[in-house]
């Protein structure tokens, strides 16, 4: 018998190895993702696992997939959940389940365990991928089960199987972080009331000390995904730590929310997404020049339910997956640039072009048009308010006009 472990180095992953050993008598494989969550020690990170007890550790790279495919999708598609998330966490839980899939089929293990709590919205997604992709895997949800109940429990727990409790300490909030966002929940931020504390923000400065001067920049987008910064093309991942980078200097993309998890209770979560609402500002503003208007509205009701998808799990649910191709298909023209003013933590758009911009010069301007006539407005008028004029002679006891 041998189990994957979603594997962090924490002191809860830590504890976990000698757990499954102990109760399911099982081999342990240790597997960490790096998705852009800043990983320090990846030489000490195997040491730690094998002292925990795990028989080996396997590591993977999946940052330019978790952008490539994941992230941008969810940017084409718009997709926001309850008005301000814009999905970090949510979007990682899928890349990360399914390279453990991956990783189960590898070394022959017939199981699969993560440490997430019985409480939040990650056992939930691992465990939707984990049944999408492979339904034979077993799962293990070690919170949901054991007695260890807090910090305390869990160093016990370790002294006594003599893993080395992680000198990191560990912090008041519970986060978590990849390229797209860290999340800051717990704590403090326990009640909805309290204002977060200014030194709890890791990825961007307060927009009260962001320079005083603004910074113009400019996204590239081709077919709805971003593909350059000023001018020169990026990968992904690249593209989106210097956003990050630039984004975060200028206080960008800091959101608090109290949402609603799918288990039904509400939470308060702190979100910084630096590069997203740049990257979110821009692709939006070029949809106005691409997209009609019964585009825009369609597409934006859809939205509202891929992103409540991906919210709950069901990453790799046809449904998401066709909602994706309407989104693809419908961005297909969707190819140019924005400029963006970025100041004290806005994100203003000062300029938008494209060569399939449905934006017209002539017919728009204040000045004469050839191709827009000005007196078939009033015949347009008056069918389109014909029903309006229908219901006002009704009303009025008017029957002719
Ligand atoms: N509330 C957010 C979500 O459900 C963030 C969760 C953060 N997860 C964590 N393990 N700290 O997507
Ligand atoms: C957890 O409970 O494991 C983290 C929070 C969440 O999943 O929503």
């Amino acid at each position: 018998k041998k189990v994957v472990l979603a594997y962090s180095g924490g002191l809860d992953t830590s504890v976990i190895v000698p757990w499954l050993k102990e109760n399911y008598g099982c081999e342990v494989v240790c597997f960490t993702a790096d998705v852009g969550q800043g990983i320090k020690e990846l030489e000490g990170l195997e040491q730690k696992a094998k002292a925990s007890g795990a028989s080996q550790l396997v590591v993977k790279d999946l940052t330019e997939e978790f952008v490539k495919d994941y992230i941008f999708p969810c940017l084409r598609a718009g997709a926001i959940y309850e008005r301000k998330y814009l999905l970090g966490t949510s979007m990682a839980r899928p890349v990360i389940a399914k390279a453990m899939v991956d990783v189960a089929a590898e070394v022959g293990a017939d199981a699969v365990a993560h440490g997430c709590t019985g409480k939040g919205n990650d056992q939930v997604r691992f465990e939707l991928t984990f049944f999408s992709l492979n339904p034979e895997l077993k799962v293990v949800a070690p919170w949901r089960e054991w007695e260890i109940q807090g910090r305390e429990d869990a160093i016990e727990y370790a002294k006594k199987h003599n893993v080395p409790v992680p000198v990191t300490k560990k912090s008041i909030y519970s986060r978590d972080r990849n390229l797209w966002h860290l999340s800051h929940e717990g704590d403090i931020l326990e009640d909805p009331a309290n204002e977060p504390k200014k030194d709890m923000y890791m990825m961007s400065v307060d927009p009260e000390d962001a320079p005083d001067q603004p910074e113009y920049i400019e996204i590239g987008i081709e077919s709805g995904i971003p593909v350059a910064l000023n001018g020169k093309a990026l990968s992904p991942a690249t593209l989106l730590a210097e956003l990050n980078t630039i984004g975060g200097k200028h206080g960008i993309g800091r959101i608090d929310m109290v949402e609603n998890r799918l288990v039904g209770m509400k939470s308060r979560g702190v979100y910084e997404t630096p590069g997203g609402t740049i990257l979110f500002a821009a692709a939006q503003e070029l949809e106005s020049l691409t997209l009609d208007r019964e585009s825009i509205q369609v597409k934006d009701l859809l939205a509202l339910k891929y992103a409540e998808m991906v919210y709950a799990g069901r990453w790799f649910d046809p449904l998401r997956e066709s909602m994706d191709a309407f989104m693809e298909k419908l961005t297909e023209k969707t190819t140019g640039s924005v400029t963006l003013k970025l100041y004290k933590g806005s994100v203003s758009v000062t300029g938008r072009r494209s060569p399939n911009s449905l934006y017209r010069q002539d017919i728009s301007s204040f000045e004469g048009s050839e191709i827009y006539n000005q007196a078939d407005a009033a015949g347009f008028i008056r069918l389109y308010g014909l029903p309006m004029r229908v219901r006002a002679m009704l009303e009025k006891g008017i029957d002719k006009i």
